[in-house]
């Protein structure tokens, strides 16, 4: 699926945020642990957040997804080993946590995955998850398909995490979790911390403690409280496409509203700060232990930033957006310590790299990030960019048609479905013109 969009140069709207991929996906799995009827509204009904929910329901849980709601049926006897391979698509969430949450179950199951999906690294789960007690494996290189067996989860775990992964951080926590074992793990940057707050909203014993630049986090058994209801926050990395585009366009006020504004995610907006964009934030509220508020972007003239380090983590998905907004911007815009960005769907440095070439922007490229030197305004060649079946690659390029002369072509498309199904609608009714092509 190819799209083409057009130079827009006026964006304008309201519109509301799609709800948090990776919310969606612990809340189907955490509820179902906790095995009482619930409701869950906002839910991101893309494909990633899909075949996680449908892998749950193929060991035993009782849920149903109708649009953005999700029902959660108590079930009489719940999760059972599958015979049947489990197809978890594009999402890495998706398998790495259901690892940590199956293994903690005692259940035998194969879990695969998409053309994608299978090339990823998966001994920085199942490492961890050995140690663990899990009888778990992958193929020799360390790919899906991963088979898990009935293993023994031991008491009192500490692991010292060697990357900074929260989807590492969250599988462990879920083994725990789900085998009502004792856990510590250390993080040396801060990852992501929805797995902690929800298990903290359901009034699991978690403790988060800052240690060194990261945390310590300790999780004690016990058993999760039901609850009612589950409101899932916007997913500020989809917003992050919206707000870049409202920036860099050339006339524009747009208000992106309930946009999860958790501090372990939105780092983005202080790098966008300083680079001097002018976005507002209103409404700040907590929902389900979770901060969300209205995000409000207007045109803003950018100038390149040096970033690295701690920070990282936090922006991760973001990078590619981001890269589009150095382009955009005034002087050299440095990007270090993002080298986990090449296990990502896509080997997401070389994707920006090929698809800035294709812009005719300037960049250098580093074994661990780019340096990219904004032009203001692009001058594609004509040919397509491709996505390499990267959602946020794909996202990314096509915003960039706001600053370039000519359309701009995009290639394998299809994936934008795992995170924002509605992307097309939404900056269509902002105003960005894209159509398919080929
Ligand atoms: C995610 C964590 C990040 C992120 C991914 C979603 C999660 O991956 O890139 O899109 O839901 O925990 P890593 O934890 O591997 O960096």
């Amino acid at each position: 699926m190819n799209f083409l969009a057009k130079n827009s140069a006026t964006l304008d709207g309201e519109i509301r945020c799609p709800g948090d991929k990776s919310i969606s996906q612990r809340i189907v799995m955490i509820s179902s642990l906790i095995n009482s009827d619930m409701k869950i509204s906002g839910f991101l009904n893309g494909n990633d957040p899909i075949s996680t929910a449908n892998a749950l329901i193929q060991v035993g849980a009782g849920i149903k997804i109708s649009g953005t709601d999700v029902i959660i049926k108590k079930q009489d006897s719940i999760f059972k080993s599958s015979d049947q391979p489990i197809d978890l698509g594009n999402s890495g969430t998706g398998i790495r946590l259901l690892m940590g949450f199956l293994a903690g179950l005692n259940i035998k199951a194969i879990l695969t995955g998409d053309e994608s999906l299978i090339k990823r690294p998966m001994r920085r789960v199942t490492d961890p998850l050995t140690q663990m007690g899990a009888d778990i494996s992958t193929t020799d290189i360390g790919t899906p398909p991963v088979e898990l067996n009935s293993g023994n989860i031991i008491n009192d775990f500490l692991y010292k995490m060697p990357i900074s992964s929260a989807q590492v951080k969250s599988s462990i926590l879920l083994a725990a979790l789900t085998s009502k074992k004792k856990v510590t793990v250390i993080e040396n940057k801060i990852t992501r911390d929805h797995t902690e707050k929800m298990i903290d909203y359901f009034g699991g014993d978690i403790q988060v403690e800052t240690y060194k630049n990261g945390r310590k986090i300790i999780l004690n058994p016990s058993e999760l409280q039901p609850r009612q209801n589950y409101n899932v926050a916007g997913d500020f990395s989809s917003a992050s496409f919206l707000i870049v585009a409202g920036l860099i366009a050339k006339s524009s006020n747009i208000l992106i509203k309930n946009v999860g504004l958790n501090k372990s995610r939105s780092g983005l907006l202080n790098i966008l700060k300083e680079m001097g964009a002018n976005i507002k934030i209103h409404n700040q509220q907590e929902s389900c232990n979770e901060k969300i508020g209205d995000i409000e972007v207007s045109s803003s003239n950018l100038n390149g930033i040096e970033i690295g380090g701690t920070i990282i983590p936090n922006i991760i998905d973001e990078i590619p957006i981001l890269s589009i907004a150095a382009a955009a911007a005034n002087g050299k815009t440095i990007i270090k310590d993002a080298k986990e960005l090449r296990v990502k769907e896509s080997d997401r440095l070389e994707a920006i790299a090929a698809g800035l070439g294709k812009l005719n922007v300037p960049f250098e490229l580093y074994e661990d990030g780019i340096q990219i030197s904004g032009v203001n305004e692009l001058s594609p060649d004509d040919d397509e960019i491709d996505s390499y079946g990267d959602h946020r690659i794909a996202m990314s390029f096509l915003i960039s048609s706001l600053i370039s002369k000519k359309d701009i072509r995009v290639k394998n498309c299809e994936n934008i479905y795992t995170s924002f199904p509605n992307f097309f609608e939404l900056m269509g009714d902002m105003g960005l013109k894209m159509e398919r092509y080929g």
